[in-house]
């Protein structure tokens, strides 16, 4: 049995906690595989609305079991409210979610240490979303992390030195803050994670697909925020791309099958950096208005722009997409024209390959798309929708090379098209 993987390939929030639920009756288990709190992953259904973090979305289909990967660092503190607000809605997860030992430990300290780092940045800062993420995944690979599986054996040396090293550090950043608090609030996380099972989880998904069970892999934020392939520096510290669900849970590469690719019908962005469709007029603040895109995390405004086939074709190919989903059409339903740039224009130059740097300099050539001018949210079947929005979605189809199999038209479960 191979793996299926769910991944963003703009700069997150594509909408793939509402696509993995959708996803999840297929599967038997569904695993988290990189990033931590940075992520929120919305799901909405019987009128209900959740914004996971940590957890996996595949909790909310029967009593599935998830999995926190190797590839995910964890704030105890913000897993444990996570998890805690959740029992109270009725859904207890302490028998079906399984964490990784290897899994990364968010300390108090990496909080910091990321608060401190962006403000000595000024006006370079990245945007993070302050939860540690970088400092997390910097002491991973500096070989100075704490794991999840050190939480049962001598965890007060280890993380009493972790926390000195850090403090050295923010000394010499002259930072001032008080830990005390969330010292406090993130022991009593680390108490609460021995509740859940801690596994390895690579013998644990691997022997999964011996027994020819199913696994659904869930990324977090985006190609675009890859640390490897997005827009550096201004990404996140991880690798949110296909390989990272090998990495990030033990499976062998050609035990990957299906990749969904998921993407809105146009782009948002939240944090600094580079966003050559970027729009800073009206239209812009009609897809951020129309399409509520404030951060789930933070709250912060997303920045909106048209939709980039450059960016998105070299994420089909990073990530071996074999499936498109397209979500959002239903923010363009009053536009009398919609654009996609389809080449960027570099010194006179006209580039359709996703170029070294996409900063100053980068002017998207734009196609325009006559707009739909009518309420999709309803629809449920694909020949049902107007021949503008299906212009639309096969010109996408076309430029990709890989068919758009499923088309999101309202932030609720149901409004789900799949072909
Ligand atoms: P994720 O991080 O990729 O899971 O995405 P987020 O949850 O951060 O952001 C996606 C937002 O769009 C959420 O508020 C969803 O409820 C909402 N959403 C998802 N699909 C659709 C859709 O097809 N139409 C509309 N209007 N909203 C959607
Ligand atoms: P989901 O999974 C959108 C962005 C931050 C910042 C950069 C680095 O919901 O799609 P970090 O805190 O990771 O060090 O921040 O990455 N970012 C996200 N943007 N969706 C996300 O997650 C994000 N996670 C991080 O805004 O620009
Ligand atoms: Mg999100």
């Amino acid at each position: 049995m191979k793996v299926d993987v769910v991944l963003g390939l703009q700069w997150g929030d594509e909408g793939k906690g509402k696509v993995v639920d959708v996803l999840t009756p297929g599967y038997e288990v569904v695993a988290r595989f990189q990033g931590g709190p940075n992520a929120g992953h919305t799901l909405e259904f019987n009128h209900e609305k959740y914004v996971l973090r940590s957890i996996p979305s595949g909790i909310f289909q029967g009593d599935k079991v998830n999995v926190i990967g190797n590839g995910v660092v964890l704030d105890p503190a913000l897993f444990k409210a996570e998890a805690e607000a959740l029992a109270k809605s009725g859904h207890d997860l302490t028998k079906r979610l399984y964490i990784s030992k290897k899994a990364h430990l968010i300390l108090p300290t990496h909080r910091l240490l990321d608060a401190a780092y962006e403000a000595a940045k000024g006006d370079k800062k990245v945007g993070t979303t302050g939860k540690g993420i970088g400092p997390a995944y910097t002491d991973k690979i500096s070989r100075t992390g704490l794991r999840v599986g050190d939480i049962l054996n001598d965890f007060e040396t280890k993380y009493a030195q972790a926390k000195a090293r850090h403090e050295q550090i923010l000394k010499s950043l002259d930072f001032s803050y008080s830990l005390a608090d969330a010292e406090k609030e993130w022991m009593e996380g680390v108490e609460y994670l021995k509740r859940f099972t801690l596994i390895d989880s690579e013998n644990f998904i691997n022997g999964l697909l011996k027994a020819q069970k199913s696994v659904l892999c869930e990324g977090a934020q985006g190609t675009m925020l890859d640390i490897d392939f997005g827009s550096y520096p201004f990404v996140t510290s991880s690798n949110t791309v296909c390989a990272g669900a090998c990495t990030g849970l033990g499976i062998a590469p050609n035990k990957i099958g299906n990749v969904f690719g998921i993407f809105k019908a146009y782009c948002t962005r939240v944090g600094s950096g580079p966003f050559p469709t970027e729009l800073f007029d009206a239209t812009g603040d009609t897809l951020c208005d129309l399409g509520h895109e404030f951060g789930s995390v933070t709250g912060r405004r997303r920045r909106c722009g048209w939709l980039d086939l450059v960016a998105l074709k070299y994420s089909v190919m990073i990530n071996g997409v074999t499936s498109l989903i397209m979500m959002k059409a239903d923010v363009m339903n009053t536009f009398d024209t919609i654009k996609v740039a389809v080449a960027y224009k570099i010194n006179g130059e006209t580039v359709h390959e996703f170029p070294y740097e996409i900063g100053a300099g980068v002017e998207p050539v734009y196609k325009e798309f006559k707009g739909w001018k009518c309420d999709i949210n309803n629809i449920r079947s694909y020949e049902e929708f107007p021949d503008e929005l299906k212009n639309y979605i096969e010109f996408i189809e076309q430029e990709c090379g890989v068919p758009v199999k499923i088309i999101s038209v309202g932030p609720d479960r149901e409004a789900t098209i799949v072909r």
